[in-house]
């Protein structure tokens, strides 16, 4: 008996539909992420070759991954890639996967370089705190051109995944990779930064439960738990930026819109900031807090 040669097209749809009957979100996207994966292709590719059939070596490879997406193990990182500020970044399961929500950020974070805000203009001195992939750090440094900009994580495999990033969008010369427990590897002695930027762990320790398998089982723990109701990473940045920024500098967190409040009661309480405010994300919700250090 010949054995059934499947089209993209059929694969495809039948894999979308058993998906879906899996309750994965997004089952069509899924089912053509993991098919472009497993060919070699992008998925506009794809629909260009519709009726192509496929081989039993192509088809038992797509079912592995399928397999893999079953046990609710994220695309990201079955296919290694993710996309963040319109730019591809490689991620392992050392690093968080980049949110969309992110880009909010780095949004900020790049118009106060337009406007001329922050301190040294002609080449500011930025920090990323918790780098993880180096989202943060090498949307930046291609944001702000003169900008260099030092990327610290305390795990030495995010690193490792940044630095890769790094190199391939070739601004590894303008990014300093450096490794440690939050402030741990800076001087105390100099004001350094113009900014600093932070994408921290903030979920709290009992949140965890109710996180999706797809984030609780596969996203590093290291990433995530803020401990302290989220906050602790936060407050420990608040209260010693002061120490790294320089005057006029600006700090700027990501946050979870529950936590904002008690961030500008934090940012109150060191009394080293002037200007603060908290920012909305794309789905109407306090994601960001923003402050600028006082000039005295
Ligand atoms: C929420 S992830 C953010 C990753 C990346 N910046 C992004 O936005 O996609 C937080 C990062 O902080 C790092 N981290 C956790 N504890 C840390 C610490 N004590 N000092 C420095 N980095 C830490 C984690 O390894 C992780 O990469």
């Amino acid at each position: 008996m010949t054995q059934k040669r499947w089209s993209i097209q059929q694969i495809l749809h039948v894999t979308a539909e058993f998906l879906r009957d899996k309750g994965i979100d997004s089952p069509r996207i899924c089912a053509e992420v993991l098919l472009a994966h497993e060919l070699k292709k992008s998925r506009v590719e794809l629909y260009l070759s519709f009726d192509r059939p496929l081989s039993s070596e192509e088809i038992a490879g797509y079912r592995s991954l399928i397999k893999r997406r079953l046990r609710r193990e994220p695309p990201q990182y079955i296919t290694g890639r993710q996309e963040f500020w319109s730019l591809d970044f490689f991620v392992s399961p050392a690093v968080l996967i980049p949110r969309a929500e992110t880009e909010l950020l780095v949004e900020e974070a790049i118009k106060l370089g337009q406007r001329n805000l922050l301190s040294d203009n002609s080449k500011p001195r930025i920090l990323d705190l918790g780098t993880g992939s180096g989202a943060i750090a090498i949307s930046l440094a291609k944001g702000i051109e003169t900008a260099t900009v030092w990327a610290s994580d305390i795990s030495f495999e995010a690193l490792a995944v940044a630095r890769t990033n790094a190199k391939h969008h070739n601004l590894d010369r303008r990014i300093k990779f450096c490794q440690g427990d939050l402030w741990q590897p800076f001087s105390k002695t100099t004001s350094l930064f113009d900014m600093v930027i932070s994408n921290p762990p903030y979920i709290a320790t009992e949140a965890f439960k109710s996180l999706p398998p797809e984030v609780r089982y596969y996203e590093p723990k290291i990433a995530l738990d803020g401990y302290e109701h989220g906050m602790h990473f936060i407050r420990r940045i608040i209260e010693e930026s002061g120490i790294y920024l320089k005057p006029g500098g600006w700090l700027l967190i990501e946050m979870d819109p529950d936590q904002t409040e008690r961030a500008l009661c934090l940012i109150d309480a060191t009394q080293s900031f002037k200007h603060k405010e908290r920012l909305m994300d794309y789905q109407k919700r306090y994601r960001l807090v923003k402050a600028q250090k006082r000039n005295g």
